[in-house]
């Protein structure tokens, strides 16, 4: 695959250095644990692996499947869950694990329906967050970073399925 159309935008190195920092942020938040972690396929795959590894809580994780995008490179509007979670998060303290907050429609969703399931406390946490395409309001808790409008793949994100697996995350051009 051409490679000479990504230009690095945030390095491995400075990825690993700020999740450090949002670990400490969540077992700040969190002093006993356990800490239910929700990552939503498939981009936020590395960033689960990694947060989940700094944390010195008691941990459980679970995965939810939602896609609103298809191949394309913005939403489509619509949301759909394919892949439900495996456990209950009645009375748990869940922290929703996302990729990149673009315009906010999944998060959106997901929140209304995790909501219904009446765990104790929600909150979010994103690698990435491009504010300027909000359509829905939407903050998360912790911020990995705030990014420009671009295009962004790698470190778990895809154009089409490809990239995911870049150490660092790249704007694709
Ligand atoms: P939202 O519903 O528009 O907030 O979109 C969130 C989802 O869209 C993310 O979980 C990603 O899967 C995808 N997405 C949004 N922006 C980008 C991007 O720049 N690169 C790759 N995927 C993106
Ligand atoms: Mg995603």
């Amino acid at each position: 695959m051409p490679e000479s159309n990504l230009r690095v935008l945030i390095s491995a190195d400075r990825i690993q250095q700020r999740i450090r920092e949002m670990g400490a942020q969540i077992e700040a938040d969190f002093p006993t644990g356990p800490v239910h972690l929700i990552g939503i396929l498939k981009g936020s795959f590395v960033f689960l692996a990694d947060l989940a590894r700094v944390l010195r809580r008691p941990t459980r994780i679970d995965f939810i499947g939602i896609s609103s995008y298809g191949k394309g490179k913005s939403t489509s509007g619509e949301v759909k869950l394919t892949k439900d979670l495996d456990v209950s998060i009645e009375g748990c303290d869940v922290v929703i694990v996302e990729d990149i907050i673009d315009s906010g429609v999944t998060l959106n969703y997901l929140v209304h329906v995790l909501e219904q399931r009446r765990p104790r406390s929600m909150r979010i946490a994103t690698l990435l967050d491009k504010p300027e395409r909000r359509l829905r309001p939407m903050a998360a808790d912790y911020v990995g970073f705030t990014i420009p409008d671009e295009f962004v793949v790698g470190y778990g994100l895809d154009y089409a399925e490809n990239y995911r697996n870049l150490p660092d995350v790249c704007v694709l051009e």
